[in-house]
């Protein structure tokens, strides 16, 4: 894998489960870098809404964006979804127009792989449950070769948010998580300890509503939806993690990461989906330590934040 973060505009190819913060994704990748392409998950809700989710975020924004269908279900765990949070079919309460838009194919794993292949540079950033970049790495070991770099959003050395320990993406489907972090290092973990520091509220939904294009309204609508949820439970804003890994491709030096162990946890009675991060010095480290990744901590959360505003008004 070769590190070519800093180019500017980077080439994106987008696995996602749109989810509110996914839908702000998808603009904020769009305006930041290439967006070649949108694979759908099944994650915060099924595969058929994520899959229709991404097809109208992108006509909402007429984006020239093919988008193509990926796994409905985890590799071995049972479906659960994040529909408490993301509303029934995960764009919150916002009204949306007819679709008239149409997949590009029923088949992510082989636009991934074939993508990874074929265009130069290109950066993958998953922001659902691993289950595509699982099986397009068990149908292409070497994918990780091919890409200027793999970014989840997902995980975390110190926070959970389904369980104490585990998060929604990882915790969704942990097999899959297991052969990705085992597999394709070193990946970058945009993991909670970061997206918890990155709070969009009502000024910037503000923000967005007053731009007045259809992207910014339709953006202003999942975040009031997604602060308004957050209240229930007691935060004065949202964490809009997945543009916020956006955000570390496209603008990597606004954060502070370090290269660290990291295993996915299967067995746990209390603890299944956790991304045990080994935080000791490199001595601590041998030949059974699992395979190291780039762990993002920090960001200066003020400028992330301007950043996905200025994304989602101007896409
Ligand atoms: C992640 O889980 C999903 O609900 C969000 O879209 C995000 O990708 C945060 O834990
Ligand atoms: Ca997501």
């Amino acid at each position: 894998m070769t590190a070519d973060a800093t180019a500017s505009r980077p080439r994106i190819v987008l696995d996602c489960d749109p989810g509110l913060d996914d839908a702000i994704a998808i603009l904020t990748a769009a305006h930041f870098g290439e967006l070649v392409g949108i694979t759908s998950v099944n994650g915060n809700v099924g595969i058929e809404h994520t899959t229709h989710n991404a097809l109208v975020t992108a006509q909402i924004a007429g984006l020239d964006v093919p988008v193509h269908r990926g796994a409905a279900r985890p590799l071995i765990a049972p479906t659960m979804d994040a529909a408490r949070i993301h509303g029934a079919t995960g764009l919150g309460d916002v009204a949306l127009p007819e679709l008239r838009r149409s997949v590009a194919s029923e088949d992510a794993v082989a636009f991934l792989c074939d993508t990874a292949r074929s265009v130069d540079d290109l950066h993958l950033v998953a922001v659902g449950p691993l289950t595509n970049v699982a099986l397009a790495l068990r149908h292409d070991p070497d994918l990780p070769r091919h890409l200027a770099g793999l970014t989840i959003m997902g995980g975390g050395a110190h926070a959970g948010n389904v369980t104490p320990v585990a998060e929604f993406n990882v915790w969704a489907d942990p097999e899959a998580a297991a052969i990705v972090f085992s597999e394709a290092a070193p990946l970058t973990m945009v993991g909670l300890d970061v997206t918890h520091k990155v709070l969009l509220g009502g000024d910037e939904a503000a923000r967005m509503r007053a731009a007045g294009t259809p992207a910014a309204v339709f953006a202003a609508g999942l975040l009031e939806f997604a602060y308004a949820r957050c209240r229930e439970f007691g935060l004065e804003a949202a964490p809009v993690h997945d543009a916020t890994a956006i955000i570390a491709v496209t603008h990597p030096h606004l954060f502070r990461r370090s290269r660290h162990p990291v295993a996915v946890e299967l067995h746990g009675e209390h603890t299944r989906g956790m991304t045990v991060t080994d935080v000791r010095p490199p001595a601590a480290f041998d030949d059974s330590s699992p395979p190291a990744h780039d762990v993002v901590w920090d960001a200066d959360a003020a400028t992330v934040i301007d950043l996905i505003v200025e994304a989602v008004v101007n896409c």
